[in-house]
């Protein structure tokens, strides 16, 4: 699934569907993820790495790439939901490195990510969001997704697919 991210054909930001060929650009923007989550350089072990490629192969974890004129910026990330796993996709992520932020890269990737789980059957999309993350909350509110439960700091959100996801 390769999709422009508005109707424009020369829009600067592509999606696109991440495969096993995409692994490399995949744990370069997990390490970037990672070291930005614990203030430190990090890198993505490689016991990791061989649970990601086992969950890959058996479909137990998806992911996307953003493009922003070319260039690989950010991922989605996410897998079927472990409580209702056959109609529930968990979006277990989105990421954009700092440098490419605020360019409407994270829209994008969440409505590839809803795209993609409406075309694999599922009904619902259910995402967990820092109760401080303003642009997460933004991206969420804007696609329709509607408050399921609100903890201490994060908060869990679920979008029916279908009636907002075009
Ligand atoms: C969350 C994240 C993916 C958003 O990516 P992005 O490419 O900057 O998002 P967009 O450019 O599509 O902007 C989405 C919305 O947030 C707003 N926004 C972006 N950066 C913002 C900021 N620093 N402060 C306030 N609003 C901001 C945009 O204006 C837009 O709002 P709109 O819907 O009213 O137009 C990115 O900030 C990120 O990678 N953060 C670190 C990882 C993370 O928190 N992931 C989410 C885990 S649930």
């Amino acid at each position: 699934m390769e999709k422009q991210s508005n109707q424009k054909n020369e829009s600067p930001i592509v999606v696109r569907q991440g495969r096993f060929d995409d692994l490399g650009i995949y744990y370069r923007l997990t390490n970037r993820d990672l070291s930005e989550i614990h203030k430190r350089p990090c890198e993505i072990s490689d016991f990791s790495k061989q649970v990601v490629e086992r969950d890959l192969g058996s479909r137990r974890l998806y992911f996307g790439i953003g493009q922003l004129k070319g260039d690989d910026v950010g991922y989605w990330k996410g897998e079927p939901d472990e409580i209702n796993s056959n109609i529930v996709f968990f979006g277990g992520g989105i990421y954009v490195l700092p440098e490419f932020r605020n360019q409407g890269v994270g829209k994008a990737l969440k409505q590839h990510q809803m795209d993609f789980a409406k075309s694999q059957g599922y009904s619902h999309l259910r995402t967990i969001i820092d109760n401080d993350n303003i642009p997460s909350l933004k991206i969420s509110s804007g696609i329709g997704a509607v408050l399921e439960s609100k903890g201490k700091t994060q908060s869990r959100f679920i979008l029916k697919l279908g009636e907002h996801s075009k």
